[in-house]
């Protein structure tokens, strides 16, 4: 899903699914962790091995502010969905982060505070025009902004693939954006996003790189993964099945191709950096 510049963000999340009751759940088991070695290549490009905050946008089940616990300091997760806030509260219960019900573009936190503002898989939710000057208040000068999402859908093999590419076609048709939505245009979409970031005035040295990753799943995982997109939920919310919306096809080709077993599964993730002028 894009910002559409006319909704708020309450209306997106319940058109998208993200309040319905058990979506945090059903979320937070299919979705991947951001790759570990990001972490450490955002501490390079910051310059300091140890932080003092790290503030996570669009924390959601908290998947994304967990690879920040540890390298010190404090992580502050902005997420405005109570579903999504709950699962993180209790899975980072006790550690450094702490998670706050508020938006991108208004996170009320104070001038400078953060070493790294990150946004992972929610940077298309924001509004650009108020959610980029926000995250240059927001951040000390110098410090570093990173969003960064994976690929759709999570490639597998060639045989799986063209399932799953008939599954997001009928998404994408049952939603009336043939050529839209999943089917965005990539290099378009990130040529807009680095202009979107440049045109705040706050930032500078703005690069994307490809990032490819692999994790392991199993087929209940996967399943899940493809069911937690806002798409797909907002269609089963409609009343759309596994059937019509291409779910039970890419099952049974995943039962005979994984069967009980576990597969490497690619992401692709893109990292978008952009250091706040200091
Ligand atoms: C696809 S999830 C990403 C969650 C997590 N960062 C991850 O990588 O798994 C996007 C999250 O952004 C949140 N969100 C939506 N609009 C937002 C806004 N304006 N400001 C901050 N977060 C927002 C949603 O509630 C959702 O939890």
């Amino acid at each position: 899903m894009t910002h559409d510049g006319r909704s708020s963000t309450a209306e997106l999340l319940d058109r998208f699914g993200y309040t319905s009751p058990g979506f945090g759940e059903r979320y937070d088991l299919g979705r991947p962790s951001p790759p570990a070695r990001l972490v450490d290549e955002l501490l390079d490009l910051v310059g300091t091995p140890r932080v003092e905050r790290v503030v996570d946008l669009g924390s959601g089940t908290g998947l994304s502010s967990a690879v920040w616990v540890g390298v010190g300091g404090e992580v502050i997760g902005i997420e405005p969905s109570d579903e999504m806030r709950r699962v993180a509260e209790k899975r980072l219960h006790g550690t450094t982060a702490r998670f706050v019900a508020a938006v991108a573009e208004d996170t009320g936190l104070a001038d400078a505070c953060a070493d790294i503002v990150s946004a992972s898989n929610s940077v298309t939710w924001f509004d650009p025009a108020r959610a980029y000057p926000e995250i240059g208040r927001i951040l000390r000068p110098r410090g570093v902004f990173a969003t960064y999402f994976h690929g759709w859908p999570p490639k597998v093999d060639p045989v799986v693939d063209e399932v799953s590419e008939a599954h997001v076609d009928r998404v994408d048709a049952l939603l009336g954006r043939e050529g839209g939505g999943a089917r965005t245009d990539v290099a378009n979409a990130h040529a807009r996003l680095e202009a979107a970031i440049a045109a705040s005035g706050w930032f500078e040295d703005i690069v994307v790189r490809a990032r490819p990753d692999v994790q392991r799943y199993d087929v209940a995982r996967l399943l899940a993964f493809v069911r937690s997109s806002g798409s797909a939920t907002r269609l089963a919310h409609a009343g759309l099945d596994d059937d019509a919306l291409g779910i039970t096809a890419l099952e049974e080709v995943l039962r005979v191709v994984v069967g009980s077993g576990t597969v490497d599964v690619e992401l692709s993730y893109t990292v978008v950096t952009a250091r706040r002028s200091g």
